[in-house]
């Protein structure tokens, strides 16, 4: 990250001005190159601040099969800004200023689209048709047994091998008064990755002045199918070094346990008085080295009925940066990026160089009916959001 900034503090303006850039573009950059860019069709700026609320569009680069993915650059009057492509609908950079102003990239990506091609890490990806584990890549269905892929022997993890994070989106960005943003979609073939069922899935990703960042989810499908869609960012609230010092509150009084391999168990297990215990503040590293391999576990939201409930806060104290998640999901994967390894494979980020908090339904779902329902039927309406709000203390 810092890396970037040092280089686009030389190249950024040029770059994004001539429309070739795959680097990623901080907020100043955005905000002064769409005042003096006339070409960007999307842009639509207010007035009278040194940050606007605006939406611009700028090539990002073409697949391997050719296809040219689009990136959208939101920005915000408070001088975040988020970095969206239509290839894997991947978050490819946030930047938040800090308590100072000074602004970083909070969110662990790769610099090429090339690189989002190749297996990784899932950086800022929408994942599914089911995200998370499905034990042994089976289930049955109205008497049918189905087959997934099994990409983490034995299991299926975030859609198989290739996976809604390695897919090329529709886009349409859209600019309204009090927010921008871009509208993702994706139909899913029958059969795609072994799922049942045509399935239509539209992402709609949105930022407002409050510097909130929203996703929305809405799918529909012509056959039953398993659905559990979750975004996949990778956070670092310093821009830089590990999260280890981050303070993490979860509104969970229960956790997930797991297999060796894990897939839950099937209890709900109380986290008082265990290192999975975020009900008051703790710092990410206190307790880790109890937990093995660091923690990657779905916890049970503390739920409110349907309506967005608070899921997760967490702070940095050296940067001041904050970031609340709230979520109409019933649960929410802890993962503190445990198979990072500093190799280009991981984007060259070292093991806990970011954390994600997955919002989604539990693990394994299409196999544990005691958990809540992840069939999508047809005529039925799959709909999720998930908030992300960001401040600084
Ligand atoms: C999820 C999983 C992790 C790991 C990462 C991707 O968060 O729970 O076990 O697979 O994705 O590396």
């Amino acid at each position: 990250m810092n890396h970037w900034k040092l280089l686009s503090g030389l190249l950024g303006i040029i770059i994004l001005i001539s429309g070739c850039s795959k680097e990623k573009t901080s907020p100043a950059e955005t905000s002064q190159a769409a005042s003096e860019s006339a070409t960007s069709k999307d842009a639509e700026m207010n007035t009278g601040n040194e940050f606007q609320l605006a939406i611009q569009s700028e090539p990002y680069g073409t697949t391997t099969d050719g296809q040219e993915i689009t990136q959208y650059l939101l920005s915000n009057e408070k001088g975040m800004s988020v970095n969206i492509i239509n290839y894997g609908a991947i978050v490819t950079a946030l930047y938040l200023p800090d308590r100072t102003g000074k602004s970083e990239n909070i969110t662990l990506g790769f610099n090429s689209l090339a690189e989002y091609e190749k297996k990784g890490p899932y950086f800022g990806a929408i994942c599914g048709r089911y995200a998370n584990r499905i034990a042994e890549g089976k289930f049955s269905l109205d008497g049918k047994e189905y087959q997934l892929a099994q990409n983490i022997p034995p299991s299926h993890l975030h859609g198989g091998e290739k996976g809604f994070d390695k897919k090329v989106w529709a886009a349409e960005s859209f600019s309204e008064k009090n927010e921008v943003g871009v509208r993702l979609s994706y139909v899913s073939p029958d059969g795609e990755e072994g799922y049942p069922g045509k399935l239509t899935l539209r992402v709609v990703y949105s930022l407002n002045n409050d510097n909130e960042l929203k996703i929305d989810y809405t799918a529909t499908s012509d056959q039953a199918t398993p659905i559990n869609v979750t975004n996949h960012c990778y956070w670092n609230l310093a821009g830089t070094g590990n999260i280890l010092d981050h303070e993490l509150v979860l509104n969970c009084d229960r956790y997930l346990p797991v297999s060796d391999i894990a897939i839950p168990t099937g209890e709900l297990a109380a986290v008082k008085e265990t290192p999975m215990d975020f009900t008051s503040a703790h710092k990410i590293g206190e307790r880790i080295a109890q937990v093995e391999g660091g923690y990657d576990h779905c916890w049970v939201i503390n739920s409110a009925e349907n309506q967005p409930a608070f899921c997760a806060r967490v702070k940095d104290p050296q940067s001041g940066r904050i970031m609340e998640i709230s979520t109409t999901e019933p649960g929410v994967q802890f993962y503190t990026g445990n198979f990072l390894d500093g190799t280009e494979a991981s984007g060259g980020y070292d093991k806990h160089g970011g954390f994600c908090l997955e919002t989604q339904h539990f693990p394994n779902s299409p196999n544990q009916p005691e958990f809540p329902n992840t069939i999508l039927k047809p005529g039925k309406v799959y709909q999720q959001t998930t908030i992300h709000k960001f401040s600084v203390e």
